[in-house]
């Protein structure tokens, strides 16, 4: 099906760009990490130039299907983290009524003469592209997830051979061999091998594999990092709402069920506990749902393991929240008179999740001017306000809240860098607030104890 669309797409070249046919891959070697609930992608690429003159535009062709499902990219000369190529999405017009079929990467490599060969790897991460297989399972059967994927190397450019290793995987079967092309089961992989293929030629891949793990997703994380000045804190507090995307159960839930299989779901689709990360050297930790402090928690210095107080079955969502304090120092720095940078991570995060909604805002003290936000990633979107919260006077605390959807858990690497001023007089505005308050409040009992004893005095 969807490699007829294809052919019907290069016939009909108005919706579709063709790139020119100025490389042929050498070798493509795919590599497909299907441990986590989203998938990584590294593609190792092998490319020779076979125009007349030299080339430096590659175009990398993604099936429209994964597409919209990318969440991340990173493009490098060979295999050297620190040689980036510039890169840029090609989006083909979606005219035709099932839409665009393939969609590219531009990537600019630095010239390559005539019969010369270049390496390059695309890694890209692609989420909700798992789904389990049956939809829902008994609470002790294991579950199997689907990769819907495809098999041979879908290039723009012919290619002479590509190489698809599928890895984490266990028990793996294919449900269509109809192609003829057969994987071969290595002890952590499962390897196909093809030649000769033609530019946009594909065949589809579904693949069923055990997968003894929950597949937790947030849906919504709200993240807010308070800077304080005075207290030399960084005060993290995150608001999650999240889903186990793992099968669901046949016949609805029993506590009955549950209590004589609890070895057994222990490593099973329910998710029973959750690992979040936190900043090293975190203090003041702590873990909240709806009905309020949930115990069955253990913070490490980096790291808090919280167990819900249900099982999360396939199907479930669950909110909660955790908070955490680091000291100040190691993220902030005074950059100039009354003028400093706090950078912060972008996310820390539960490992191996993705995110669909995530909003980012730091507050910074009562009185602080942004003079500039810089984001690794680049935000949906970005607003500046004011918060107030407890003893704040005037407009409160400056907000900058970012906006991202489609993130993993692996850009808690990247960070985001607040620039601001804060002069002694604000940094003073708030301890007077204080003390004007204590003042006052000291007077009303000053006032309310000579009450007390005139009324005493009275009896
Ligand atoms: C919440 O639970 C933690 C973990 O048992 C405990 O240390 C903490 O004192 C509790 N906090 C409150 C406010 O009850
Ligand atoms: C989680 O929070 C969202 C937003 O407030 C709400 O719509 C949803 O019902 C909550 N889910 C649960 C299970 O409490």
């Amino acid at each position: 099906m969807r490699l007829l669309t294809l052919l019907l797409c290069i016939v009909s070249t108005v919706v579709c760009f063709v790139p020119p046919q100025t490389w042929e891959n050498v070798v493509v070697s795919r590599a497909v990490d299907l441990s986590k609930s989203y998938v990584l992608e590294e593609y190792a690429l092998q490319v020779r130039n076979i125009d007349s003159k030299p080339n430096g535009v590659y175009y990398f062709a993604v099936p429209n299907f994964m597409y919209e499902k990318i969440s991340t990219v990173s493009v490098i000369q060979g295999k050297d983290a620190f040689k980036p190529l510039e890169y840029e999405f090609v989006e083909q017009s979606s005219d035709s009524a099932n839409g665009p079929v393939v969609n590219y990467i531009k990537i600019q490599t630095p010239p390559v003469a005539p019969k010369s060969t270049l390496l390059v790897t695309v890694v890209l991460t692609v989420t909700n592209v798992l789904e389990p297989l049956p939809a829902k399972i008994g609470i002790t059967e294991q579950q199997s997830l689907l990769f819907s994927s495809f098999k041979k190397s879908l290039s723009a450019y012919h290619t002479k051979k590509s190489l698809l290793k599928l890895k984490g995987i266990t028990e793996a079967k294919e449900l269509n061999e109809a192609d003829g092309i057969k994987g071969e089961a290595t002890s952590k992989a499962l390897v196909y091998e093809m030649e000769d293929i033609s530019p946009f030629e594909s065949s589809p891949l579904s693949l069923l594999y055990r997968h003894l793990k929950p597949l937790m997703k947030v849906n919504k994380l709200k993240r807010g990092i308070w800077v304080s000045h005075w207290g030399d804190s960084l005060q993290f507090v995150e608001e999650y709402q999240t889903t186990n995307e793992a099968a669901g159960l046949e016949s609805g839930f029993s506590r009955a069920d549950y209590m004589m299989n609890k070895e057994i779901v222990t490593s099973s689709h329910a998710a029973l506990a959750l690992e979040l990360e936190m900043e090293d050297g975190a203090f003041d930790v702590y873990y909240t749902d709806l009905v309020g402090n949930v115990s069955t928690s253990l913070a490490l210095s980096d790291k808090i393991f919280i167990r819900p107080r249900f099982p999360i079955y396939g199907g479930w969502h669950y909110n909660f929240t955790v908070g955490w304090t680091n000291k100040l120092g190691n993220y902030l720095k005074k950059v100039g008179d009354d003028e400093y940078t706090v950078k912060v991570p972008l996310l820390n995060g539960i490992p191996g999740t993705s995110l669909d909604d995530v909003e980012v805002s730091v507050y910074l003290p009562e009185g602080s001017q942004v003079v500039g936000v810089e984001s690794d990633i680049p935000p949906e979107s970005e607003e500046v306000g004011y918060e107030l919260s407890y003893f704040d006077l005037g407009n409160g605390h400056t907000r900058v809240t970012l906006h991202y959807s489609n993130l993993i858990d692996s850009v808690k690497q990247l960070s985001i860098l607040v620039k601001y001023k804060y002069g002694f007089r604000e940094f003073m505005t708030k301890p007077l607030n204080v003390a004007k308050y204590v003042f006052i409040a000291l007077l009303a009992y000053l006032a309310l104890s000579k009450v007390d004893i005139t009324l005493k005095a009275k009896k």
